[in-house]
């Protein structure tokens, strides 16, 4: 009696089936817990004859262990197949199909910019849009109603005092850093700039820059126009010259604007260049006593130099952009043309 009662359990327990793990553990149940069917058979097991117990014993002990590992091994191949399905499927993906972009114009280039500044030593320091007039105008030797601010009027997020305001150049971060660190100061400054400007192909309300900024001991003119040259022949070809003009910074004195040998005609003279084998790509100048002065840097010890220039100014000029809204329309036609040129 008891022999087949062993017996069929364990064609029972060979054939059970467990989708779950509610179904594992209600096979557990059934068969190893307390009330289930194992220890039944444990009351059976009092009434067998004296003479038979070893054999019937040792019956029920293997039943055991066959019921033990069968529903161990159902709540591993559950376990085992659960992890399967999480490898199999990315639950981080999007639902929709998205396709992949391609790096913005202006980003493949301001990169190449602060890779060949890196090179030359230049650390990367940025600043906020939102700035105030100290940072903008006032540390930079602009005095209140100086006619220099006509050239860079801007948007005012404070109305009175208008003291709150969108950067219109990148310079403010020179004074950011120079107020909180010790020369020598060597960086360059990427980042956005506002101008109240009527938007047009050749004009925009916002646009890029990268400043650069060195201060240091013994800092001269010719270690300013080494370091322009260096990074024009990298930037346009080892072939390109540069040329200093003398201009006006508020603050820089000396100041000078760069042009480079036109790349179109080779200097020769077409209608990209106007005619003149030059074109403008950059402001500089060795940084005024007085912006040293304001940041708190002694300037009878420290002399520097700074330059600043647009991102948008340099993409034009190697990619032939015509029209500056392009950058800022988001038209996949004209982003998609610079995938390979990273
Ligand atoms: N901040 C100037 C501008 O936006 C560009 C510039 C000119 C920056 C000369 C400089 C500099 O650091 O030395 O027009």
């Amino acid at each position: 009696m008891i022999l087949e009662k062993i017996n069929s359990l364990r064609a029972e327990i060979e054939a059970a089936q467990a989708s779950t793990p509610e179904d594992v553990e209600q096979l557990r149940i059934k068969y190893l817990s307390k009330k289930g069917a194992m220890n039944a058979l444990m009351a059976d097991f009092r009434t067998v004859p004296g003479d038979m117990k070893r054999e019937v014993g040792q019956k029920i002990n293997e039943l055991k262990e066959f019921a033990t590992a069968r529903i161990n091994s159902l709540r591993n191949a559950y376990a085992s197949s659960a992890t399967q399905v999480e490898e199999e499927i990315d639950l981080t993906r999007t639902a929709t199909p998205a396709g992949l972009g391609t790096r913005h114009p202006l980003s493949i280039v301001r990169n190449e910019m602060l890779r060949i500044f890196a090179d030359m030593g230049f650390t990367i320091a940025e600043g906020p849009e939102v700035e105030d007039d100290w940072h903008v105008f006032e540390s930079l030797n602009f005095p209140p109603d100086h006619p220099a601010r006509d050239m860079q009027d801007t948007f005012f997020i404070s109305r009175d005092p208008k003291d709150i305001l969108l950067r219109t150049h990148t310079s403010s971060v020179q004074t950011r850093v120079m107020e909180s660190v010790k020369p020598p100061i060597r960086i360059v400054c990427p980042g956005r700039v506002y101008r109240n400007e009527a938007i047009s192909a050749r004009a925009h309300c916002f646009f890029h820059q990268v400043e650069g900024l060195y201060i240091d001991k013994n800092v001269s003119f010719a270690d300013l126009k080494q370091v322009l040259l260096g990074f024009a022949r990298r930037m346009f070809g080892p072939e390109t010259r540069i040329r200093l003009r003398p201009s006006y910074f508020p603050f820089t004195e000396p100041s000078a604007e760069m042009d480079i040998s036109c790349d179109i005609c080779g200097g020769k003279g077409c209608a990209f260049c106007k005619g003149t084998g030059w074109v403008e790509i950059l402001g500089c100048g060795m940084v005024d006593p007085n912006v040293l002065e304001a940041c708190g840097i002694d300037s009878k010890v420290y002399t520097g130099y700074a330059f600043g220039m647009g991102i948008e100014r340099i993409t034009n000029l190697k990619y032939k952009v015509k029209d500056l809204r392009m950058f800022s329309e988001n038209d996949v036609r004209f982003l998609r043309q610079f995938e390979s040129a990273k």
